[in-house]
């Protein structure tokens, strides 16, 4: 009987490792990104025992704050806002106390910082390994790295890392910048450039269903695979978020990132090992094979449209323009839709089709492979009319899971054939919840695993693959299309599909 081969050296490699006692400093520690989603994953770590035997958490921001009011504060954001309710006091009294709070109002906050730092890890032996995350706005991030690095912060002992939330820059020079100064304080294996969409469960599912098993990789190519659809679809408008959200659209805020990683895992070839080299060496292929577009067809390969007023699951809501925060005549795109090639042996000529865009009728997250019809239709037209392609739909969020979509018989007298679904359903199958990214993403890191985290080429090719579309419509006489919230966007983006004899699935 054959069996599986299994490389002794990888194995285990991303399995549950604890990782060594260590101190988090979160700068931006009373910021929003901290409270919604760090603490909520950091104690839903804690409840699970995963957390370092010690361990403790300083969180760093300009106005000043006790420890006291901040386990105050962040006692009440978690309990908001963590994905297991209600919170364990138990386990949050034992966790609070691992909490600390520095203010860095001035360079003198970063000594304070520093030696409040070294005091923690002789109190805790930690041996001064130190997980720096920079949960601040952009602006910050050079000169939080410089202060890391000029104040000494780095321990004299152990290990350090920088975790980066996304947006990382905002062109493809500003990022080699920003990747130039951290480098001067971090080396670039000491650097986690969070892209959280890689911390889903269901995203890391993406290559289990392809590496891990035998039958769909070859079907997984040009012969097989007529073309690829990746939705990115948000009810949600712009929220609070107009002062960021202007300055970087949809293209920047999206597809630069969540969607060129979708499409890179589900492109790329079959790595050598699950570990951060091999994955990411065959991740940076794709983004180098993606075929330029070109600028003067534009609007054969771009889409972009911005929500006018309309009804988001049956309430009315305001245009974009109309939002807080926003300019009356804004150019910002809050959709996108591409049409995009891979230019190498497995998928020469079959289009990836992507899409994503805010105030769109659900919210719908999935790749679906469309595969080519059978060569040869043995049943009458008649019979197989309304019968879709054979699709595998990888259904990211919400209802995770995957669909295979084929023709089958309808139980009547005669052939009849109509399109049902095989369906794997998260839910039902592992009767758990799923761990949020951010949980999966900290654990990594403090593991020191970047597996998940996009490395300085990957963020390099992302950007020369969006620059030049931001650019042309940046200086493009017209505004975005509007199209009506609710709806799947402009006109244009069905134009983009139908005129190669195709369609947007409905999501
Ligand atoms: C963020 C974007 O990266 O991803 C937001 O900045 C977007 O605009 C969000 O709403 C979507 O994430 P999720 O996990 O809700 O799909």
């Amino acid at each position: 009987m054959a069996t599986t081969v299994v490389n002794p050296l990888r194995e285990g490699l991303r399995l549950a490792r604890t990782p060594e006692p260590s101190t988090i400093v979160i700068f931006g520690g009373s910021g929003d990104l901290t409270s919604r989603k760090l603490m909520p994953a950091l104690y839903n770590l804690a409840l699970q025992r995963l957390l370092p035997a010690t361990f403790s958490i300083v969180g760093a921001a300009r106005q000043p704050l006790t420890d006291k009011r901040y386990r105050d504060e962040l006692h009440t954001a978690v309990g908001e806002h963590s994905r297991t309710k209600p919170l364990n006091e138990e386990v949050w009294r034992s966790f609070a106390e691992h909490l600390y709070f520095v203010g860095t109002p001035d360079e003198r906050g970063y000594d304070t910082l520093g030696q409040r730092l070294d005091r923690l890890d002789q109190d805790l032996g930690t041996n001064a390994n130190r997980l720096f995350y920079l949960a601040t706005p952009p602006a910050a991030y050079e000169p939080i790295v410089k202060a890391i690095g000029a104040h000494g912060l780095r321990g004299s002992t152990g290990w350090s890392r920088v975790v980066i939330e996304k947006p990382f820059g905002r062109d493809r020079e500003s990022a080699r910048v920003l990747t130039e100064t951290i480098h001067t304080v971090f080396r670039e294996d000491e650097v986690f450039r969070i892209d959280h969409y890689l911390g889903k469960e269901t995203v890391q599912n993406i290559l289990v269903m392809r590496f891990a098993n035998g039958i769909f990789e070859p079907l997984w190519n040009r012969q097989y695979v007529d073309h690829v659809q990746i939705t990115v679809a948000e009810t949600i408008g712009v929220e609070e978020r107009a002062g960021y959200y202007e300055q970087a659209g949809a293209m920047r805020d999206i597809v630069q990132n969540h969607l060129l990683q979708l499409l890179a895992l589900v492109a790329m070839e079959p790595p050598a090992a699950f570990d951060d080299k091999s994955v990411r060496d065959e991740k940076v292929k794709v983004l180098h094979a993606l075929r330029p577009v070109d600028a003067d067809r534009l609007s054969d390969h771009a889409i972009r449209g911005q929500y006018g007023r309309g009804f988001v699951e049956g309430v009315a809501v305001p245009a974009y323009r109309e939002e807080q925060g926003v300019a009356k005549d804004s150019r910002t795109e809050t959709y996108v839709a591409l049409k995009c090639f891979v230019d190498n042996w497995r998928w020469e000529g079959i289009p990836f089709y992507m899409r994503t865009g805010k105030r769109l009728p659900k919210r719908s997250t999935e790749i679906a492979i469309q595969f080519r019809v059978a060569p040869h239709q043995v049943f009458s037209r008649e019979a197989s009319e309304g019968l879709d392609p054979n699709a595998l739909v990888l259904r990211i969020q919400p209802d995770e899971g995957v669909s295979l979509k084929f023709g089958a018989k309808v139980p009547v007298q005669g052939i009849r054939i109509r399109t049902v679904n095989m369906d794997f359903d998260y839910g039902a199958s592992f009767m758990v919840d799923a761990p949020d990214a951010y949980e999966t993403l900290i654990l990594d890191a403090l593991r020191g695993d970047a597996t998940l985290f996009t490395r300085r080429d990957e963020v390099d090719q992302q950007w020369a693959f969006v620059d030049p579309i931001i650019d042309a419509w940046a200086t493009a006489p017209a505004a975005p299309p509007i199209y009506e919230a609710g709806t799947w966007g402009p006109a244009d983006a069905d134009a983009l599909v139908t005129a190669d004899g195709r369609a947007w699935r409905k999501a």
